[in-house]
């Protein structure tokens, strides 16, 4: 893809099981390097699919950025369900030519807004030492790193639900795709 890409505040909603075709395409469509950021290393296509199959499953939800609506980006969360109150490690994606446009920083917000609406006690990012990006997402949003030699992790502590992030959750089912212009 060539040229500027303007972003107006992608459509960020939680997804549903009607989704899993679009979450499917999502993963298929990163570079190298962004599957293995996410992955922490090579996948093969047919893992990435079947990885793809079960985000929703089992104890995973997950939400996603939509532009114009096509999905470019995604954050899951897991572990919400095995304990109380749970630690919860969620993990993003944005397809390459989406990313650094702030996709990433609307996925967070909502994931932290979803995460602190469960009652969740602790949010855990590991795995960060290589990920300057990730790690600047998670301080930006107030997360403590916890650095040694061989690993980089954030945390955070989300507070009980609030008025806030329940009208966060409950707007971004809600809101509309506003524009996307191509330079
Ligand atoms: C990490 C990732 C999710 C971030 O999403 P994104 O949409 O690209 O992020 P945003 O555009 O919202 O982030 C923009 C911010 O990051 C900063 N940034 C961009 N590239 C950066 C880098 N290489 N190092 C540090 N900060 C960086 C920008 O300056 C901007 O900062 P600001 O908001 O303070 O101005 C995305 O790049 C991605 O999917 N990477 C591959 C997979 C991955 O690494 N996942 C995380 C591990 S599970």
């Amino acid at each position: 893809m060539t040229g500027e890409r303007t972003l107006h505040d992608p459509v960020v909603r939680r997804l549903r099981f009607g989704d899993q075709n679009d979450i499917c395409e999502h993963f298929l469509q990163f570079d190298n390097q962004t599957r293995r950021a996410r992955f922490c290393g090579a996948v093969s296509n047919k893992g990435v699919l079947s990885y793809a199959q079960n985000v929703l499953r089992y104890d995973g939800i997950a939400c996603g950025a939509f532009v114009c609506g096509q999905l470019r980006g995604l954050a899951e969360l897991r572990g919400l369900f095995h304990s109380w109150p749970a630690t919860t490690e969620p993990a993003f994606s944005v397809e390459a030519e989406w990313q650094s446009i702030g996709i990433g920083d609307a996925l967070f917000e909502q994931m932290f807004a979803m995460v602190q609406n469960r009652g969740v006690g602790t949010i855990q990012m590991m795995r960060l030492k290589k990920n300057g990006h990730m790690r600047h997402l998670a301080v930006k949003h107030n997360a403590r790193l916890v650095v040694d030699a061989d690993v980089v992790e954030a945390i955070l502590y989300p507070n009980w639900p609030t008025p806030v992030s329940i009208a966060v959750e409950i707007f971004a089912e809600t809101s509309r795709c506003s524009y996307l212009a191509f330079g």
